[in-house]
């Protein structure tokens, strides 16, 4: 067990002590007479084969065999012990931060973390120590000031508005050191970067003490997961309350993001088009004379004022290129920026148009 989580067995012992420790209900099933669903119309049940909807919070009565299969082939996939599938990325963030921080604990947190990061910081009512982008040292120092119960470290892997990454092997370390728990968001890496799509964590070699991931990016679907240990995942099915309290993911969708999951591992030749296709819109760009940001399947363009931004977007609408402009809050002021994304659904014919427009709308 991770230092940094060590404390959860006893929290999950006293809450089973107190007679409230919440375990998995049985599963909802097709043609079961259920009287605890809030399925009032019968409709969740429609169609063939999964159920639209959950039904209900998974711990009432929304517990489908969808959601265990998914969550035991996430497991596979990444190594972990166990995974808790949320509805949305920001649920997840939200639910997590918010169920295992507390008053009494400190976050250390990039200052670039997605806003769902950011929410869950503040719900948690822990101090938070907001660091400078990707800078370990300043993750060292703000880690070793003060006294707290228990510490915390929360970035992403891949950072979507300048697609850089933390060095992920060295904030395991800084962690370690301080007997730190390291959460890391993977929303933008996983079923694209690293080993078989697993992610930067993996390809670092670096088990975080929580893994966060979404199904709305790679996987085509909707939908996240929070990874880690058995006790994690016991405590967040206890605490986090975007979960406990939240009507649980359609089981429907979870059958499809399985399908999806499957086609991750089984598809290396997706993810490699995807990156070629980035290579060849990084190096169009060079060309041009213009510096994309960071590495990999996301191209940021720094432009400056928004006004620039949005500009070149609406000049390049007409043209049949969706190009979206970034603007403050999304990104620091005076950084606004176009932000290119590869995917395996573009030729390489698309880049090369995309790139001649660019190239005329500049001049
Ligand atoms: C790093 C990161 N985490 C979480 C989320 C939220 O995920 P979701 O869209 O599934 O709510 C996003 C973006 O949407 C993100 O960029």
């Amino acid at each position: 067990v991770p230092a940094g989580l060590a404390h959860l067995a006893a929290e999950l012992l006293a809450l089973a002590d107190a007679g409230l420790l919440r375990e998995r209900p049985p599963l909802h099933r097709a043609g079961g007479v259920s009287f605890c669903s809030n399925d009032y119309l019968g409709l969740a049940w429609r169609g063939k084969g999964a159920a639209l909807g959950a039904g209900a919070s998974r711990l009432v009565s929304g517990e489908h065999a969808e959601h265990v299969a998914l969550e035991r082939a996430l497991s596979r996939w990444l190594r972990t012990d166990a995974t808790l599938v949320f509805t949305s990325g920001y649920a997840a963030n939200v639910g997590a931060l918010s169920a295992l921080a507390g008053p009494a604990d400190l976050i250390v947190s990039d200052e670039l973390n997605h806003a769902s990061i950011v929410d869950g910081c503040r719900l948690s009512r822990a101090t938070v120590r907001v660091v400078p982008h990707l800078n370990v040292g300043a993750v060292r120092a703000a880690l070793g000031a003060g006294s707290f119960a228990r510490r915390w470290v929360v970035t992403e892997s891949y950072f979507s508005m300048d697609a850089d990454s933390p060095d992920l092997l060295e904030l395991r370390q800084a962690c370690d050191e301080r007997g730190a728990a390291l959460v890391v968001d993977e929303a933008h890496a996983l079923g694209v970067l690293g080993p078989d799509g697993r992610g930067l964590c993996a390809a670092a070699g670096v088990v975080p003490d929580v893994l966060v991931g979404t199904f709305g990016k790679a996987l085509g679907g909707g939908g996240a997961f929070v990874a880690g240990t058995a006790d994690l995942v016991a405590w967040l099915w206890n605490r986090a309350r975007s979960f406990v309290f939240s009507t649980g993911v359609s089981p429907l969708l979870a059958a499809e993001v399985l399908v999806a999951l499957s086609e991750v591992e089984a598809r290396a030749d997706l993810r490699r088009v995807t990156l070629e296709r980035a290579e060849q819109l990084r190096a169009g760009l060079l060309a041009l004379g213009l510096r994309p940001l960071g590495h990999g399947h996301i191209v940021p363009l720094v432009l400056g004022e928004s006004a620039a931004a949005v500009a070149l977007a609406e000049r390049l609408r007409p043209l049949g290129f969706a190009v979206q402009p970034i603007r403050p809050p999304s990104v620091p002021a005076g950084t606004a920026r176009i932000r290119l994304t590869a995917s395996a659904h573009q030729r390489p014919e698309d880049v090369t148009s995309l790139l001649r427009a660019l190239a005329s709308v500049l001049r």
